[in-house]
């Protein structure tokens, strides 16, 4: 179905926060409105700072709703009714304020209030400073909405009207789009309902002693968006997480470990399973011998440490057996003849599909939000255009759907 399809005759309610990206929102309005989709929207007094009622007004053909008090008129509409007359409650550009008063449940304003009161689901575009974003407050209230089932866009990373640089920019108003309809689209179907997912995704730490480890760059953003994405299809997720910075993806049952032997076990534990994507960069080695102990310095020199090969989970996952999941899919990152080591990893771990991906340096797979990706199957390769990890983990999981439907 087309974005047209899936939007046309949908009500969003557009809930506008007082943040400098509110501009984009009247551009998402226009958008919204070109695919059929009816918008009523909610201003904020700040966000009537940045953005005119008239203007808003003007692109969305409907009354905006401002004051909470108003609303208490028989002739107008009450704040219950005005969130349950929508299909999906956008905030867009969603502030640090705002997060903070939705994860406290408040309602001090009208948009607080129909936040609080509705039961549609909602969606929030952050869009802030950088500082406040990576802020230990906004990082815990963010993790609280999406473990409470919100649903985010973005920040991206960029350029900032403050002239800072780094993630905290709202989601581009097209990209707003794309993620309301894939929400309509996942609402209609669901295609992987019944099937069981494991995803292993992040970093594995392993111990030289109590304080220090061994690790390695992963972010845990793409095996988080897979676990995300197969969630959003139906399917009953467990996600076994090394150490990342990143809130628990919604719809997931998260098992947090550190390594490779506690992932392992993670995943054995989380059988059966249909599907298991392994996306995390386990450590191949790890130190043979650990010390209970702080090593010192004594002296005698720098340590040798011993290393001794890790379990490979995703290899052990893929041996023939009565548990093997039936479509097992593992990453290959490599640096320069990407394809030829993937195929030929995929023949040796004994997996179904490889995704493979170039992260030389220069490339900035390795921690960014993009990724170039190649699907290796039985049936050949697949190559697939440069994109967000969200996105290449929403054709991921469509291409499992479409695995199990028989396409
Ligand atoms: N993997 C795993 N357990 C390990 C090592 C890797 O499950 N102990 C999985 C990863 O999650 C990924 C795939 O195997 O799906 C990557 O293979 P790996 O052997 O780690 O690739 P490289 O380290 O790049 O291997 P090589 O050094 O052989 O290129």
């Amino acid at each position: 179905m087309t974005d047209h399809a899936i939007l046309s005759g949908k009500r969003v309610l557009l809930v506008i926060a007082g943040g400098i990206a509110a501009y984009k929102s009247l551009e998402l309005i226009r958008r919204l409105r070109e695919r059929g989709v009816a918008v009523r929207a909610v201003l904020t007094a700040a966000a009537a700072r940045f953005v005119t009622p008239l203007s808003v007004q003007a692109l969305t053909e409907d009354t905006v709703y401002q004051d909470m008090w108003s609303l208490t008129d028989e002739s107008e509409m009450g704040h219950i009714r005005l969130s349950r007359e929508a299909d999906l409650v956008v905030v867009a550009p969603a502030t640090a304020n705002l997060l903070a008063r939705m994860a406290a449940g408040m309602a001090d304003d009208l948009a607080a209030t129909v936040l609080l009161a509705t039961d549609t689901p909602v969606l929030v575009a952050p869009a802030m400073n950088v500082r406040m974003w990576t802020h230990a407050a906004t990082r815990a209230n963010m993790a609280l909405l999406e473990r409470r089932g919100v649903r985010r866009i973005g920040p991206n990373e960029g350029a900032m009207a403050c002239n800072e640089f780094g993630p905290g920019r709202m989601a581009e108003p097209m990209e707003i789009v794309d993620a309301i309809a894939a929400f309509f689209a996942g609402e209609a179907r669901k295609p992987l309902a019944g099937r069981r997912a494991i995803v292993t995704s992040g970093p594995t730490h392993e111990p030289i002693d109590p304080v220090r480890y061994i690790a390695n760059r992963s972010s845990g953003k793409q095996g988080h968006a897979i676990a995300a994405a197969l969630a959003a299809l139906g399917a009953e997720v467990t996600l076994v997480s090394g150490p990342t910075q990143l809130p628990d993806p919604p719809g997931c049952t998260v098992r947090r470990i550190e390594t490779a032997r506690e992932m392992l076990a993670a995943c054995e534990a989380a059988l059966p399973a249909d599907i298991a994507v392994c996306a995390a960069a386990v450590a191949d080695w790890r130190v043979a011998g650990e010390s209970d102990r702080k090593l010192k310095k004594d002296g005698g020199g720098p340590p040798a440490l011993e290393l001794t090969e890790n379990p490979d989970i995703l290899a052990t996952l893929s041996r023939p057996g009565g548990r093997r999941p039936a479509l097992v899919v593992g990453f290959a990152a490599e640096t320069g003849d990407v394809l030829a080591y993937a195929t030929a990893k995929r023949a040796r771990k004994g997996c179904d599909w490889i995704v493979a991906n170039d992260v030389s340096p220069g490339t900035g797979t390795f921690g960014g939000n993009d990724n170039t990706v190649h699907l290796i199957r039985a049936s050949g390769v697949d190559s697939w255009p440069t994109m967000g990890k969200d996105a290449v983990a929403a054709r991921l999981a469509e291409a499992v759907a479409g695995h199990f439907e028989g396409k």
